[in-house]
């Protein structure tokens, strides 16, 4: 049998039930070139057989496609420009425009580090402002393990490589060998399960009604196909407020530099929402 990536796709169709026809092709090659290659099975063949008669391998191969790889302040150029110049330009307008608090979507969260970096950022940006803020971050992931991590926040050290060290002894408590997140950081971070492909659910339940200052939506898009990342980037985009941000992750730019209703900020991952 010559065998090809929708033989193995099938097997994981019928291991697993789960619609694979919204992930990128790519993304699905190359996720099954990995795992031929971290199996040191010799060909596509031999990984059929792989998949076929063992158990371990669909669930695998089937964990593969669900990476939930994240890091604090992953990507210094956005952290840099949002503890900067966005979160400051936010905070001075925040009394003029008649917003009560800031409002933040971290909508594919993982294990929490995004959301704790920005509240880090926030929490530090409060000390010494004359301008006194609140804000508010919801932060949601379609996975209940990741819910669950984020919630508890509790990271081994090979998962701290960004933070500073004034930081680290600021925001987290040493507990065997791994280091926990401060109950002061979660207190405005509301985590809850949320799928950005579910067309019933528009913004977290929590939050209420969106309109959100900024939602995060890095490292999620380049799982989909173009038409996945559009219904994505329709729905996040229409939350936002008049003139908020969405930030993608670096490989992701280049998706939004060409939608028109939205323009890069810095030459970076961040957009803005096009007012005229
Ligand atoms: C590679 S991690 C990126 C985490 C974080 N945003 C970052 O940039 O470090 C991708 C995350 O997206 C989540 N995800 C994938 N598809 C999703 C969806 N349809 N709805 C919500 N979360 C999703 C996964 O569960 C995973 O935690």
């Amino acid at each position: 049998m010559n065998v090809n990536l929708t033989h193995i796709i099938s097997i994981l169709k019928a291991s697993h039930q789960i619609d694979l026809s919204v992930y990128d092709s790519e993304f699905l090659s190359s996720t099954v070139n990995n795992r031929i290659t971290q199996t040191g099975t010799a060909s596509a063949d031999d990984y059929y057989k792989l998949l076929e008669h063992t158990i371990t391998e669909p669930n695998q191969l089937f964990d593969s496609l669900h990476i939930s790889y994240s890091e604090f302040f992953r990507n210094s150029l956005t952290y840099a420009a949002l503890e900067h110049i966005i979160f400051p330009a936010m905070i001075s307008k925040l009394k003029n425009n008649g917003r009560r608090e800031i409002r933040i979507w971290s909508t594919a969260c993982a294990n929490g580090q995004e959301a704790y970096s920005l509240a880090m950022l926030l929490e530090e940006l409060k000390n010494g402002n004359k301008n006194k803020f609140k804000y508010r971050i919801f932060a949601t992931d379609r996975s209940k393990n990741n819910i669950e991590t984020a919630r508890n926040g509790q990271y081994t050290t090979d998962l701290l490589k960004n933070i500073q060290l004034n930081r680290l002894n600021k925001w987290f408590t040493n507990y065997n060998e791994s280091y926990r997140i401060n109950a002061g950081l979660k207190v405005n971070i509301d985590f809850s399960e949320f799928d950005l492909l579910d067309d019933g659910a528009i913004t977290p339940e929590s939050s209420i009604y969106g309109d959100f200052d900024l939602v995060y939506c890095a490292n999620l898009l380049f799982y989909y196909t173009n038409e996945v990342k559009q219904k994505i980037l329709k729905k996040v985009s229409h939350c936002l407020s008049k003139g908020g941000y969405l930030v993608t992750g670096e490989t992701e730019r280049e998706i939004l530099i060409k939608q028109n209703y939205i323009e890069t900020v810095y030459q970076s991952a961040i957009f803005q929402m096009n007012t005229a």
